[in-house]
């Protein structure tokens, strides 16, 4: 009985704050969630993309692009999915925008790496 006792408060002591962080933490996850499926962020095949047109862009490149276009690009507007728009209309929409977003070279070309590689990701899935 003793020991019954002593597991009980183990359990309350041990696993009721774990439990309560994973709720917390579900809940925190659930919220962010879309934004990251709808924008996820930049991984390996995304890369390899980006590089196929500017072999000098990097990892931190995409991510820098992918914030601006959360952060930057949503000012005016919410974020436009990107499937929303064809390859070819990115390209006529992006220096428009980003002159716009009154973006430097680096953010120009950052947010236009990100958009169009994720974006050619989404063409090659979509005829698989
Ligand atoms: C200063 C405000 C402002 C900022 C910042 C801005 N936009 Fe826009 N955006 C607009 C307005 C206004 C329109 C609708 C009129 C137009 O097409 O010019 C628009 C339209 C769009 C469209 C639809 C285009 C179409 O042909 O229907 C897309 C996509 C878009 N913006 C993406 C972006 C991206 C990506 C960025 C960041 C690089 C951005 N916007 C930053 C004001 C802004």
């Amino acid at each position: 009985m003793r020991q019954m006792i002593h597991d009980c408060q183990l359990f309350a002591n041990r696993a009721l704050p774990t439990l309560f962080l994973v709720s917390a933490g579900l809940l925190v996850s659930a919220c962010t969630d879309n934004l990251i499926t709808r924008f996820p962020p930049p991984d390996v095949a995304l890369l390899q993309q980006a590089q196929q047109a500017d072999p000098a862009i990097t990892m931190a490149d995409l991510d820098h692009g992918r914030k601006l276009y959360l952060t930057n690009c949503t000012a005016c507007h919410s974020a436009e999915p990107i499937g929303r728009y064809s390859l070819s209309d990115w390209q006529v929409i992006l220096p428009d925008m980003s002159a716009e977003s009154k973006f430097n070279a680096k953010q120009g070309r950052d947010v236009s790496a990100y958009v169009l590689s994720y974006r050619r990701m989404l063409a090659q899935q979509s005829t698989r």
